[in-house]
């Protein structure tokens, strides 16, 4: 063999097909990496063999993130982004276009279950410590992933021009407007207008459709690159690669991604579609918690809705928001609300750094941190719940206190997360 050549591969196990696709697979290895990646990424990328259900949901986000392109490609179809067309368009869809209302209920509910399946990626990250040291830049792309696709569910909302779209992207818009000094250009720059209008549904459109989908694409690329790169972390928080065979040096506790996590995953794939589907079929409203009532009315600039709440995964940061109602230092409320809004959305970024804990995995760590854990998942539904809600004074203190709690929780981290008796941690993954 030339030297800087690659020995021709054989494929075999193909059926039938063995030599005519065996021969098209070879001239194509010839002249592109595939098996030095398809043995990097799935036959030869060693997982730890203890995973359990948490680590179904990187694979559904990647589902859901499939089945959103797709929907978006056909209801690009028909729908037009046109102020004054934009309503109808959706109406159109639902009614008129063969297929055209599941194509939409999926890409409504896909939006809704994006949030369940990320927000359970992210628990599974905290539960396991999988944001620690080597895996701090997996969580970074992964905090990147979730900011983009807040943006991406926020200019999708505005696309079917019903009051609450256009009345929710007036009021977190206007919110820019808080800014000193810039705010009030700033909206504007944002909306195009002096209003919500048909500028910003263009704009809206564009970065939904493409701008923001490229950018997420890359950014998983980038997740799925760094984790190959380190290895998977597992309920044990043990590093497999610290004690591989010496003869062939694969970790002994791991086992190749392809066959046995893509069919472990089908499981995952099933069970989800299952309950995907039956929201879809049965409840594509959900209560008005993924679809909102006041959206099926068209965009009315000359009549505020009553109440004006986001949807559900948005709440938390709206009620901490809501939450910030004195002025410090001279500067107004809304301002401090809006940076509220902003630092609990990105103190996610420095979790890495803030969790001192001597052990990543849950399973070792003190009770205490449990316990720490549940007040703040507790404190965050409530965020979550109280968003949904018009404003009172009792739902106002509640969220103070949770959005107090909710700040605690990470920046008490590098405190509490040392405290306690530790349980010792195994040198070799457990089947529990
Ligand atoms: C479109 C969204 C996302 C996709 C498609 C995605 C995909 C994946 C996949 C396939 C894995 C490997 C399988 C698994 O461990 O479950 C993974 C691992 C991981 N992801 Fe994501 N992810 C997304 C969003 C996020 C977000 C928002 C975060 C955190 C803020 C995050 C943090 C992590 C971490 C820390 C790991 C390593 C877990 C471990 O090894 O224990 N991901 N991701």
């Amino acid at each position: 063999m030339a030297a800087g050549k690659k020995e021709p591969v054989v494929f075999t196990g193909l059926g039938g097909l063995d030599k005519p696709v065996s021969n098209l697979l070879t001239w194509v290895d010839a002249r592109f990496p595939l098996m030095e990646n398809w043995k990097a990424h799935l036959s030869e990328y060693y997982a730890p063999k203890n995973f359990n259900f948490w680590y179904f949901f990187g694979s559904l986000a990647m589902l859901v993130l499939v089945i959103q392109i797709v929907t978006g490609i056909f209801l690009v179809m028909h729908y037009k982004p046109d102020a004054a067309k934009a309503f109808e368009s959706v109406e159109y869809i639902m009614r008129e276009v063969p297929w055209g209302w599941l194509v939409r209920y999926m890409h409504s509910t896909g939006a809704s279950m994006f949030f369940v399946v990320v927000y359970l990626h992210m628990f599974r990250g905290l539960l396991y410590g999988s944001y620690r040291k080597p895996r701090e830049l997996i969580w970074i792309f992964g905090v990147m992933i979730f900011l983009c696709l807040m943006g991406e569910a926020f200019f999708g909302y505005l696309l079917p021009w019903g009051q609450m779209s256009y009345w929710g992207a007036q009021v977190i818009v206007n919110l820019f407007s808080a800014i000193p000094l810039i705010g009030p250009d700033l909206a504007i720059w944002i909306r195009g207008d002096y209003v919500v209008g048909d500028a910003t549904l263009n704009r809206f459109f564009a970065f939904h459709v493409i701008a923001l989908p490229l950018v997420l694409l890359g950014l998983v690329a980038a997740h799925i690159l760094a984790l190959h790169e380190v290895g998977s972390n597992n309920p044990d928080g043990v590093e497999i690669k610290e004690n591989k065979d010496p003869k062939t040096g694969i970790p002994v506790d791991g086992i190749p991604f392809h066959p046995y996590y893509t069919v472990h995953d089908i499981l995952g794939v099933v069970i989800f579609l299952m309950v995907f589907s039956a929201i879809v079929f049965f409840a594509p409203e959900m209560g008005g918690y993924f679809l909102e009532y006041n959206n099926f009315i068209p965009a009315d600039p000359l009549k505020t809705p009553e109440h004006i709440a986001p949807v559900w995964y948005f709440t938390p940061y709206y009620s901490v928001l809501r939450a910030m109602v004195w002025p410090f230092f001279g500067i107004d409320a809304k301002v401090w609300g809006v940076i509220a809004m902003g630092a609990s959305t990105l103190i996610f970024f420095f979790l890495p750094w803030l969790d001192r804990s001597p052990v990543k995995s849950i399973r070792y760590r003190p009770t205490l941190h449990l316990y720490f854990y549940i007040v703040f998942v507790v404190a965050f539904l409530i965020l979550g719940y109280l968003g949904t809600l018009p404003p009172s004074p009792v739902g106002e203190l509640v969220s103070q206190v949770c959005t107090v709690i909710y700040f605690g929780f990470f920046l008490g981290m590098p405190w509490w997360s040392r405290w306690g008796q530790f349980k010792p941690v195994p040198a070799r993954v457990t089947m529990q």
